[in-house]
């Protein structure tokens, strides 16, 4: 009798790209198809996501559809005013305003939708939902995005926390000692202290491997039908110039599904990703037959290559950023990596939702 474990080693070993539903494509190296009802659902997700999987297979596992389970998980994270880096609470542009940034595929139908600088909509994954369902377009921004998302019932809401209204002030305050911003030493105390102040210091400024804070959520999954969904959120990276977009709604930066192959998504410096259209490099090397992980591995040394510039190298000419990857294939195995060694991300799988750490191309400190 074939166990699971016999399942994955033979698919895997003969390559993802011989799964079900290719059509007319011919099958890697004569590979065995795939046997659909053999997936043990999976959820990878950012390390931000331990609640995001554990949703989105609840969703699953009850009937519900792969992209809904992940929307699903990802928007917890997108209403939590505590996550800096996602929705409601995330940290603003330069101008003090916060700007979102979400896209979603979903494998099955082949769909896709995104929004990029959506202002005032705590949820910018539901309305990219929305862009794939009810419109015949892939991408909605700004100020159209924002009137698409109201007219679809969303609310328009002020998405300025106090804490992240308090961080943009710090940040202004702390960018030039040529202008009339003070921080609370240039006032001499007379700002009366954050409630958690310790928060706030100038580490937050220079706090995300060098470079500014920047986080995100991306959430992918895999039913036990072998269907594949996922999504990407982001308020992008702190203080940017109004108007920048990252990877995150960029289909094939941010995010790629291919319901024949896997889903990916992305972390991190998003103008890396975008040069080197990351998750669908992912999703290509994945169909080549490599195993996630070592898929996410090789995509991570294209951004290396493309890292040009002195002032984004270390003195021995490595990235000064992080970038990370989450993938999940259709035979169900998964893997995350990040350039930088530390990293984690969430998986939930079996019921059981825990971190896993992510491989790297360098160690920190090294
Ligand atoms: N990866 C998120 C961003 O660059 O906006």
């Amino acid at each position: 009798m074939t166990t699971r474990r016999d399942f994955l080693k033979t698919s895997a070993g003969a390559g993802v790209g011989a799964a079900v539903g290719l059509g007319s494509v011919k099958p890697l190296r004569g590979a065995p198809a795939v046997h659909r009802s053999m997936v043990t659902p999976v959820a990878v997700a950012s390390g931000n996501g331990l609640e995001a999987v554990t949703t989105a297979i609840r969703v699953v596992n009850e009937g519900g559809d792969t992209l809904d389970g992940v929307v699903e998980g990802v928007n917890i994270v997108e209403r939590d005013p505590n996550d800096s880096s996602v929705g409601f609470g995330g940290l603003p542009n330069l101008d003090g305003v916060v700007q979102l940034d979400s896209s979603l595929m979903h494998g099955p139908s082949r769909g896709a939708g995104a929004v990029a600088c959506l202002e005032g909509i705590k949820t910018p994954s539901r309305v990219a939902l929305d862009v794939m369902r009810y419109t015949d377009h892939v991408l909605l921004v700004g100020k159209g995005a924002q009137r698409f998302a109201v007219s679809m019932g969303h609310q328009v809401e002020d998405l300025l926390t106090e804490r992240s209204r308090r961080r943009w002030i710090e940040w202004r305050a702390r960018m030039s000692d040529r202008d009339d911003y003070l921080t609370p030493e240039e006032s001499g105390n007379r700002v009366p202290p954050f409630e958690d102040a310790e928060d706030y210091g100038t580490s937050l400024l220079d706090s995300h491997d060098g470079v500014r804070p920047l986080g995100t959520i991306n959430c992918n999954i895999v039913s036990r039908d072998g269907d594949l969904s996922g999504v990407t959120t982001t308020s992008g990276l702190a203080w940017k110039i109004p108007g920048r977009v990252g990877d995150s709604p960029i289909v094939g930066a941010g995010l790629y599904v291919d319901n024949d192959v896997g889903a990916c998504g992305s972390t991190g410096r998003g103008e890396a990703v975008i040069k080197t259209c990351g998750s669908h490099s992912v999703i290509e090397l994945m169909r080549a037959g490599m195993a996630p992980v070592d898929a996410c591995l090789e995509a991570l040394r294209r951004v290396v290559t493309f890292t040009t510039e002195a002032r984004l190298r270390d003195p021995e000419g490595r990235p000064n950023f992080n970038v990370n990857y989450y993938a999940v294939n259709k035979n169900g195995e998964y893997g995350g990596a990040a350039i930088w060694s530390g990293a984690r991300f969430a998986v939930c799988m079996d019921g059981e939702a825990r971190h896993e750490d992510s491989a790297y191309l360098f160690e920190r400190g090294s």
